[in-house]
């Protein structure tokens, strides 16, 4: 949530800050900013320079003058909390005689009194935003002498909250000086020029290697370098990794939109995620994060797993497998909910966050809680390295590559995935026999292939979808196995086509919601080829009766009796159908998102990665 890009160099910054804006916008894209030390000349000194507008990174574009010149600067592309998105609310924020600038991803949650104190000291605010009190603190402290650095950590440590931040002042303009806690910062290393971000999408154009930040960190950065510290100025020593992403992964690679292309990278992310990790000889799953052996997984009585939004749908595919593989009650919870209400936390509980980004706040206050209270928590997560992963005690990375598009697909499939591969392997460690081990790791192995299948049938998922996206509203349905198909559906179909869609068990249909039923509000529903057959074509019935439209997503075809439409997907073993069974539903959300004209990678009011409250 929130984007941030810097650089220093022999260069002028605006082209790679505009570039790395557009990279990071799906962070957040309600406003955008740059700054730029423009330099001195004769008779005036070096200066800031700042253009910040409402809108996307192309309105800031458009709205700069053609001679922004500067080789120091920084950017922000924004997802508003603190003010409505507006030019005087879009980063970078300054103080009042516009000599520091700054940027900020996350929250200054103690902003309310520091700003009190500034005003009453002098500081002018200008914006409604609590990051504008950055600037003053930082000026406050610059103006009693000392490096800019010293100004950052000092006021920093007046800050309560989470930032990432990245700072520039006018008056030294050999560096830009960086700050994490709680929100990432990267570094790039260049040939005598020098980059930041708050995600090494923004640099991989320009340089694979970087330095992470850890939480509590500084940088001052400088053309040919940079000085890692902590908060109470303690040199450390960090090492340069190496960004293993191929450029490719961050471009939408000739698909029209990146939802598009990570739809189709499905197979693929499931291979990644299997890699390596199939036991054909004890019919189990290899994984090596864990932390756990067999003894510690045995006393494991209960699974709870957290999440938000998509994540939490995944994990409740996930719940299902591990009840089903290895018989132990399991549950998944929305993190944002279960941070909040004083959990329960036991020691025969096996806590597993889940997220793609790795820094979902509500997530990682999730973590900490059960942490805090002597809980054990795994991480399923996407993000090498991200805030959560490391707040975990093991997990399991899911290796899908990386995900742009705000809506999430591969990340998905791949988590459902990574639960497959812990449910087995519990399951082996309990009573799940040899032969059901085998039957789960071949259908596994059977998964990139069946994904194929499902996307070959792409055009014809775009004709229904153009046919039902004008509908006033859609209820997806599913039973058991298939309700959380049917939320995962129902969710992706609202963010980005904006219809309004509801999900029900099937069998709760007939307690409520069919009184919805109506030829204007068909429904989707999902008919697996399994136990509950019979149950599913019942209900079907049940709406064909009220003049319902139905589209089926099912293993074979539904007669036409009970179902308008029907998608079929490839079987696999009944634990994992759902992973098949979600496929055409993303297709028909892209589909009617872009048969109704939207912003397919950046639907309105949402961000990639909630690192807010
Ligand atoms: C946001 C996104 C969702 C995503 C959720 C969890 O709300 O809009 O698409 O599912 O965050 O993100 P995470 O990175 O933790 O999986």
């Amino acid at each position: 949530m929130c984007g941030i890009v810097a650089y220093i160099g022999p260069k002028d910054a605006s082209p790679f800050l505009l570039e790395g804006l557009q990279r990071l916008e799906y962070r957040g894209y309600d406003s955008a900013g740059v700054a730029v030390v423009a330099p001195a000349t004769k008779g005036s000194p070096a200066r800031l320079r700042i253009c910040r507008t409402k809108g996307r990174v192309a309105d800031l574009a458009a709205a700069l003058p053609a001679r922004f010149k500067g080789g120091t600067g920084i950017g922000h592309t924004r997802w508003a909390t603190h003010g409505v998105p507006s030019d005087a609310n879009a980063h970078p924020h300054t103080d009042n005689e516009g000599r520091i600038a700054v940027v900020h991803n996350g929250i200054i949650e103690n902003a309310e009194e520091l700003r009190a104190k500034l005003t009453a000291d002098g500081a002018v605010f200008r914006s409604e935003t609590d990051t504008e009190v950055l600037a003053h603190l930082i000026a406050a402290h610059r103006a009693q002498g000392g490096e800019l650095e010293d100004a950052v950590r000092a006021a920093l440590g007046l800050v309560i909250g989470t930032y990432g931040i990245a700072v520039l002042d006018a008056e030294q303009a050999d560096r830009i000086v960086v700050a994490r806690n709680g929100s990432p910062i990267v570094l790039g290393i260049g040939e005598k020029e020098m980059f930041a971000a708050s995600d090494v999408s923004a640099l991989v154009r320009y340089t694979r290697q970087v330095v992470h930040l850890e939480d509590g960190e500084l940088a001052t950065v400088r053309a040919d370098g940079f000085r890692t510290f902590t908060e109470d100025a303690r040199t450390v020593t960090r090492q340069p990794s190496t960004v293993d992403w191929e450029v490719g992964s961050y471009d939408t690679g000739g698909y029209a939109h990146y939802l598009l292309k990570e739809i189709h990278e499905q197979p693929g992310a499931v291979e990644r995620t299997l890699s390596g990790r199939l036991d054909e000889r004890f019919a189990t799953a290899h994984l090596g994060g864990l932390n756990l052996d067999a003894r510690e997984l045995r006393e494991i009585r209960r699974v709870k797993i957290l999440g938000c939004g998509s994540a939490y749908y995944a994990g409740e595919m996930g719940a299902q497998l591990i009840e089903e593989l290895a018989r132990i009650p399991a549950h998944s919870e929305p993190a944002s909910e279960f941070r909040y209400r004083n959990p329960v936390i036991e020691a025969d509980t096996l806590y597993v966050a889940v997220s793609q980004s790795g820094e979902t706040y509500d997530t990682l206050a999730a973590v900490q809680e059960v942490k805090r209270k002597g809980g054990r928590v795994l991480g399923v997560v996407n993000t090498v390295g991200s805030a959560i992963a490391r707040a975990c005690d093991g997990g399991i990375y899911l290796h899908a590559g990386p995900e742009v598009s705000v809506a999430s697909t591969k990340a998905f499939t791949s988590t459902v995935v990574a639960f497959a591969l812990l449910a087995l392997h519990f399951g082996r460690v309990h009573d799940l026999s040899p032969a059901d081990g085998r039957r789960i790791v071949a259908a596994l192995k059977a998964l990139p292939g069946q994904i194929r299948e499902v996307l070959d049938q792409q055009d014809a998922v775009a004709e229904l979808a153009a046919e039902y996206a004008d509908s006033q509203g859609m209820m997806f349905i599913g039973r058991v196995r298939g309700y959380p198909v049917a939320r995962e559906g129902a969710q992706k179909l609202k963010e980005i086509s904006y219809v309004h869609a509801e999900a029900y068990p099937a069998s709760e249909l007939k307690h409520g919601p069919l009184a919805l039923i109506s030829p204007e509000l068909p429904t989707v529903a999902l008919v697996p080829d399994d136990e509950l057959l019979d149950k599913n074509l019942t209900a079907l019935g049940e709406i064909k009766a009220r003049e319902g439209r139905v589209l089926a997503v099912a293993h074979r075809p539904i007669e036409s009796r009970l179902a308008d439409h029907c998608l079929v997907v490839p079987k696999s073993e009944p634990e994992l159908d759902p992973l098949l069974l979600n496929i055409p539903l993303q297709l028909l959300a892209y589909h009617a998102a872009v048969a109704l004209g939207r912003d397919v990678d950046k639907p309105r009011n949402l961000a990639k990665s909630v690192t807010v409250e």
